[in-house]
């Protein structure tokens, strides 16, 4: 990590589950993190307990649902820190509804953060990128699984649709990017189960616990950490597309 050593890194969807863990293991390197949620209590938590490394933590209570909270988030991280060397497009969400029994708001949530919040982050960071000179950003989407197949159980298959759009997302981005940033790079890591509220979130329950994770060893934050760790490691001229990470229990 040393060549984003006390540069910025942005990231959204922090307050729980795999955001947390990139906020800890980013700080913990010595990147300055600006990281989003809707859950201010959350994000004082977190910094508390951060410690002496807390001022390389900045936390800023937004939902990515408004536009104008999204540019109000990405002007302090600049008014305070100067640029943005690393965007890690986090924040997603699921709602427990198949196409048939849906609504058309729970559709434009899930559009709205795993697609439109995610393009708009990617846009504005792009932007001061080129504004400051950053000429080694790094773009990571964490995306899904499921945006490389089409999932059973009809519950996720609009929020499948939404992760196979980032996958399509990612490829445009890095021809756009190819033109006007040439020496920026852009990937998506591709989860299978990871171990965080997401899918109790999902059911109206986030603080239930879920039989799924004492059935089979499902990915931990950490793993997922480690390969963005990896990716932010890897030379220059490296462009790793997807990294797809599955349980090694999961079957389907
Ligand atoms: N867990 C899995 O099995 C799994 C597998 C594959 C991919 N993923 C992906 O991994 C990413 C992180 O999920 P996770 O498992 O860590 O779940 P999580 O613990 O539920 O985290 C989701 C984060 O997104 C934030 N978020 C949601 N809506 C937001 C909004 N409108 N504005 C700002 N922030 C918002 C949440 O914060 P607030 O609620 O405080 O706003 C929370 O910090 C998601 O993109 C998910 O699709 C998860």
């Amino acid at each position: 990590m040393e060549r984003y050593r006390g540069r910025v890194a942005v990231i959204t969807g922090v307050s729980s589950g795999i955001g947390e863990a990139l906020v800890r293991a980013l700080v913990q390197a010595g990147v300055r993190v600006a990281g989003c949620a809707r859950s201010s209590e959350k994000l004082q938590t977190l910094k508390q307990s951060l410690g002496t490394d807390q001022a390389r933590f900045l936390a800023v209570t937004c939902d990515l649902a408004q536009e104008d909270q999204v540019r109000a988030f990405f002007s302090q991280v600049v008014a305070e820190w100067g640029s943005v060397d690393i965007l890690i497009n986090n924040a997603g969400l699921a709602f427990n509804s198949s196409l048939l029994d849906g609504t058309v708001e729970e559709w434009r949530t899930m559009a709205n953060i795993n697609i439109v919040a995610l393009c708009f982050c990617t846009q504005l960071a792009v932007q001061t990128m080129q504004e400051t000179g950053v000429t080694d950003g790094y773009i990571i989407h964490i995306n899904s699984e499921s945006g490389h197949m089409h999932p059973v159980p009809s519950k996720f298959h609009f929020y499948s649709a939404t992760k196979h759009a980032v996958r399509a997302l990612t490829e445009s981005m890095r021809l756009e990017l190819s033109k006007t940033l040439p020496s920026a790079r852009i990937s998506s890591v591709s989860p299978g189960l990871v171990e965080t509220q997401f899918l109790a979130k999902m059911s109206g329950r986030p603080e239930q616990q879920l039989n799924v994770f004492t059935r089979m060893k499902a990915l931990q934050v950490e793993d997922v950490v480690e390969t963005v760790v990896h990716l932010l490691e890897t030379p220059l001229h490296v462009q790793i597309h997807d990294v797809l990470l599955r349980p090694t229990a999961q079957t389907s």
